[in-house]
């Protein structure tokens, strides 16, 4: 059920039984060889869908463009300062909170995204804090990154073992494989699985992962294990999701 294909008597609506929403966020930025630019926004709107679907929810528009200052230095990566994320996050959640929706949960593509949507949680957890008013309604924050189940693991180790790394992963991309078959792009990479280490700005990343994955080998990638992972991410975060918006 997404949000911008209700009316706002149809949100109203839902608000008389729910006070929960979803909301995907990813990333735009490069993603090696032969993963879309698109790969973390991607992944984490077709599994917010199939959760919203499958627990009767609400789904927000993706946040597409995340924290990705170290991918810069390969074309067509866009990034928003941390301070920006923060702030995109925060009025998200502010404007929807005023309707009414009290629970948030966000399903992340992106792992640089993780200490900064976090951030923006503990800044609306804490503005309810200091509200002389106290936290009434109150406004409660998840991040759940689509990758994190141990199904979603065990798929992974079963699969890809030590190469699926942890950028441009073939996870990752046969998931946008399944969603989007026209934009695969099967190939041979060389190295087959790309070096490991760290990073800290665009420059810095781009000298030690000259073609942009860490760790991985998205060369194993396929529509078919796409739609393995679709399967179990959705099925394990459905339940999270009602779970969570039962108990908080
Ligand atoms: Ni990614």
């Amino acid at each position: 059920m997404q949000l911008q294909l209700q009316t706002w008597k149809d949100v109203e609506e839902y608000l008389g039984r729910s006070h929960g929403i979803i909301v995907p966020i990813g990333s735009t930025e490069q993603h090696g060889p032969n993963g879309l630019v698109g790969t973390d926004a991607i992944c984490a709107e077709v599994i917010a869908r199939g959760v919203g679907e499958k627990a009767q929810a609400l789904v927000a528009p993706t946040i597409s463009v995340g924290m990705a200052q170290h991918h810069l230095g390969f074309a067509g990566s866009i990034t928003l300062r941390p301070t920006t994320l923060i702030a995109v996050v925060r009025d998200t959640i502010v404007s929807l909170a005023r309707h009414g929706f009290q629970r948030f949960y966000f399903i992340n593509g992106h792992g640089g995204n993780i200490a900064t949507v976090t951030a923006a949680f503990s800044e609306i957890h804490a503005e309810s804090s200091m509200h002389p008013a106290g936290n009434r309604p109150s406004v409660k924050c998840k991040l759940r990154n689509w990758w994190e189940s141990e199904r979603v693991k065990a798929l992974s180790r079963e699969l890809y073992g030590s190469s699926e790394g942890s950028h441009a992963t073939p996870s990752e991309v046969s998931l946008t494989w399944y969603a989007h078959p026209d934009a695969a792009r099967p190939m041979t990479l060389d190295p087959p699985v790309a070096p490991t280490g760290s990073f800290a700005d665009a420059d810095d990343y781009r000298r030690n992962f000259p073609d942009g994955r860490i760790g991985s080998n998205p060369g194993l990638s396929s529509a078919e294990a796409g739609k393995r992972f679709y399967d179990v991410a959705v099925a394990d975060i459905a339940a999270d999701y009602a779970a969570w918006v039962r108990a908080a």
